[in-house]
């Protein structure tokens, strides 16, 4: 029996967490900092690491309370992300692993992601192909074996969220921009326009989202159709692409399961059409673990604790961070 307590202050959520043998989730605890945000359109890093450092402490207390017991190891995201914001995690994270004497272990933010659809009673078993879709990131990861990764396709611009939130932002809908467009799609005609599949033909597993984005800006400077056809148009277009480009690259790895995860990995749609329009089994995490969270963290942690892939207390942070 592994209890990891997983620690996530990447960028605007502080996330503790207590998992069990590297699956179980024992506590989650997410303090979102979307509302104190929401003013700006965006994240405000000298405010986010602020918030981070405030309830960072009660969120451990909160979760270790929850859990009981003790502890085996400390994992906490390392980077890439907002500087400020990671140091806060770390070294939090750095300082209880002194005074308890465990392990520490420093882990990448699109690697915890991975790990987040190990969180469940059927944890997927490798080799895989990972459609990793977030805020920062839209690529897809052929995965041979735990901690091994081969970047075979990412974007040339946007992000997939990014779009979304700049997206929902054109239409005057709420940050962040990926629950409130599905939310508006929902009511909308998905045929109503057809926006750009961009890159979708020929062999090359890249990803291009800011085309995207500008059509919908030229869209709305004509005569503006209704906002519910405009969103359900985008979520189906911005989809599209990435069923597109997962077949493709499902074709050519010849992976026989796909894993799907990221903040995007809680949208409705993308979800049910992997689900059935792809002839591979797809793992995802459940809804409440797709946004960042410090059990796929602890998750993450546990597997590297596991092959004895552990860090020190000179690990650093690094805004910049590749997976390989
Ligand atoms: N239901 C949804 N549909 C589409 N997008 C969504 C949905 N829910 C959240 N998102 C998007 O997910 C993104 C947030 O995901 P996440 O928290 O993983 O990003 P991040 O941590 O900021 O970036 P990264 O993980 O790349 O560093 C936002 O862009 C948000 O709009
Ligand atoms: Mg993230």
């Amino acid at each position: 029996m592994t209890r990891v307590l997983g620690i996530e202050t990447s960028c605007d959520e502080t996330g503790v967490a207590v998992v069990e043998n590297g699956h179980n989730v024992l506590v989650n605890e997410v303090a979102s900092q979307v509302a104190i945000h929401a003013p700006f359109g965006g994240v405000v890093p000298e405010i986010a690491s602020r918030h981070h450092t405030e309830c960072i402490s009660q969120l451990t207390r909160l979760a270790l309370d929850a859990a009981g017991g003790t502890i085996d190891a400390i994992a906490a995201t390392c980077g890439p992300g907002l500087t400020g914001s990671l140091l806060v995690g770390m070294n939090f994270g750095k300082a209880l692993s002194y005074a308890w004497g465990v392990p520490f272990v420093p882990v990448h933010h699109i690697e915890g992601h991975i790990y987040s659809a190990f969180l469940g009673p059927d944890p997927p078993e490798f080799p895989l192909l990972a459609l990793i879709v977030s805020g920062g990131h839209t690529c897809l990861i052929w995965c041979p074996e735990p901690h091994v990764y081969e970047i075979i396709g990412t974007t040339r611009d946007d992000a997939v969220g990014e779009c979304f939130d700049k997206v929902a932002r054109l239409l005057g809908l709420p940050y962040p921009g990926g629950p409130s467009i599905q939310k508006a799609a929902e009511g909308g005609n998905p045929r109503a326009l057809d926006f750009p599949r961009a890159m979708a033909k020929g062999d090359s597993l890249e990803f291009s989202y800011s085309g995207l984005k500008t059509a919908v800006l030229y869209a709305l400077k004509k005569d503006p159709p209704p906002v519910p056809d405009v969103a359900a148009s985008f979520q189906y277009a911005a989809m599209d692409i990435l069923l597109i480009k997962t077949k493709l690259a499902i074709q050519k790895t010849g992976a026989a399961r796909l894993l799907l995860a990221g903040g995007v990995a809680a949208n409705k749609h993308l979800r049910e059409r992997l689900a059935s329009e792809l002839d591979v089994p797809v793992s995802m995490p459940p809804f409440s673990l797709c946004i960042d969270n410090g059990a796929m963290i602890a998750a993450a942690g546990a597997s590297r604790l596991a092959r004895g892939m552990v860090g020190d207390l000179r690990a650093g942070v690094f805004a910049s961070l590749p997976l390989s």
